[in-house]
């Protein structure tokens, strides 16, 4: 109400002619999303999220209070008779908070762009879920959204995401703002499951995601770690912390900030590797994420060494590499640069992408930098989401799409073309 409120005053005030900035919505309060009346509080799934292992098989996970069995029951129709996967069941404890039995379950292999039915545990939960698997080629849809959060501005984010008809869900880090109170795991868990359940949800980590302690809880990333897993083992990565993925033509690398990025680190020389086994003609995009921008024109976290220590490492990595585009979250706002490198315009550098505007509880960056650095092109403190259509080998449109109140207007659109087509810049 009062963020419509603001854009009234604002159409008043353009009618008059009167400068005046755009006043953003404030930030909106937590929600809590409860298990539904009708579930078993000890054995009914919850939580379900998938991810995509290789680019034939899906990974399902789901929580139950109480011991059940890791079975996923699935087939490419309700009617079908279903095939069965098993998996494996492990548990965390946090301070006084013992975690439910969170199951992971890799079924397969699949049909690419198929719809899938499946049931949880064994027996077969009542309720049906159902997922689509990643079209074999383009064009390929990509919702891109940063530090999520749970209010009710998260909700309407991820209702215009839901609304998008999109392949994949990329997340540059800080999921649930539970900040140590590991309820809020599992109702971040329940809120995304509508989405998370349906489209596979690739994420890393950010700093809401270490959640130490000192000398109550000195392990880092224990909640992340247990209920995200994301498919590491397979593009040879030692760590949920970094990893990679081939999807329909695009090579995604989710990078971590918040782990050794010095060039003496694993991560730094399982980059190397990972570079090195692209192929651009089998994966003409290259993508990176991470959580704490290189390039970032908000007064918001400037100088931190997660950006420009791990910058000063890696950016010559993925500049030689021809990386299209870098997506950040972190700042809590919007933010796109032009092609760049050593922070000059070059067009052979990636596009420097924030999206951490996905809706959480501290609200928005609204304090920039002035004037503008030339090589920022759009900036804008306000929630949303990007959609990143991979149209073909060397089109993809970007698009963000403010919450204007609870619509989604689409405030910058812009067209990428594939290092291939840029001349001089061959990889
Ligand atoms: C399911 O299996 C049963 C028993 O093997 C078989 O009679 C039936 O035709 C199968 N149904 C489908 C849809 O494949
Ligand atoms: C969903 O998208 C359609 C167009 O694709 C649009 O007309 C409709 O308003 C959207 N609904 C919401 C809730 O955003
Ligand atoms: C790729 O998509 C762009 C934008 O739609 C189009 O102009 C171009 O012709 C397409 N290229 C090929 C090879 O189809
Ligand atoms: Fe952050």
């Amino acid at each position: 109400m009062e963020a419509r409120w603001l854009s009234e005053l604002v159409i008043l005030v353009g009618l008059f002619g009167v400068v005046l900035a755009y006043r953003r919505p404030l930030p909106r309060r937590t929600i809590s999303v409860p298990l539904p009346m009708d579930a078993d509080p000890d054995t009914s799934p919850q939580q379900v999220h998938i991810s995509q292992v290789g680019q034939n098989n899906m990974k399902i996970s789901w929580i139950t209070q109480s011991p059940t069995p890791a079975i996923v029951h699935y087939a490419p129709s309700p009617q079908a008779n279903a095939s069965f996967a098993t998996g494996s069941t492990s548990s965390y404890s946090y301070l006084a908070y013992q975690s439910g039995q969170i199951h992971d379950v890799v079924i397969g292999p699949l049909n690419p762009n198929t719809l899938y039915y499946y049931r949880l545990g064994d027996p077969p939960s009542s309720t049906q879920y159902s997922f689509k698997t990643t079209p074999p080629s383009f064009p390929l849809k990509f919702a891109i959204v940063g530090d999520l959060g749970q209010t009710d501005w998260t909700r309407s984010t991820l209702q215009h995401v839901a609304n998008s008809s999109y392949d994949m869900l990329l997340l540059p880090g800080d999921l649930s703002y539970a900040d140590t109170v590991q309820d809020r795991w599992d109702s971040y868990g329940r809120l995304v499951e509508p989405l998370a359940s349906q489209r596979p949800w690739m994420v890393t980590q950010g700093n809401h995601e270490i959640e130490t302690i000192p000398v109550l809880h000195s392990q880092p990333f224990t909640a992340y770690n247990a209920r995200w897993r994301m498919p590491f083992e397979q593009s040879g990565s030692d760590s949920n912390l970094y990893y990679s993925f081939d999807v329909a033509g695009v090579h995604v690398i989710m990078l971590g900030s918040y782990t050794d990025f010095d060039s003496d680190s694993a991560q730094y020389k399982w980059l190397v590797g990972d570079l090195q086994k692209v192929d651009r003609n089998k994966t003409p995009w290259l993508l990176v994420l991470l959580h704490a921008p290189w390039y970032n024109s908000n007064t918001a976290h400037q100088n931190e060494p997660q950006s420009y220590d791990m910058k000063a490492s890696m950016e010559d990595l993925l500049y030689q590499a021809r990386v299209d585009v870098v997506f950040a979250g972190h700042v809590h706002a919007y933010e796109r640069f032009t092609r760049v490198y050593k922070d000059k315009a070059d067009n052979c550098g990636s596009v420097y992408i924030t999206i951490g505007d996905g809706g959480n509880r501290e609200g928005l960056a609204s304090k920039y930098i002035d004037p503008k650095p030339e090589i920022s092109v759009f900036r804008e403190a306000s929630f949303g989401h990007g959609i990143l259509d991979v149209v073909n080998a060397t089109h993809a449109q970007w698009t963000w799409h403010r919450n204007d109140d609870d619509e989604a207007v689409v405030a910058d659109s812009v067209w990428f073309n594939s290092p291939s087509t840029v001349p001089n810049c061959k990889v």
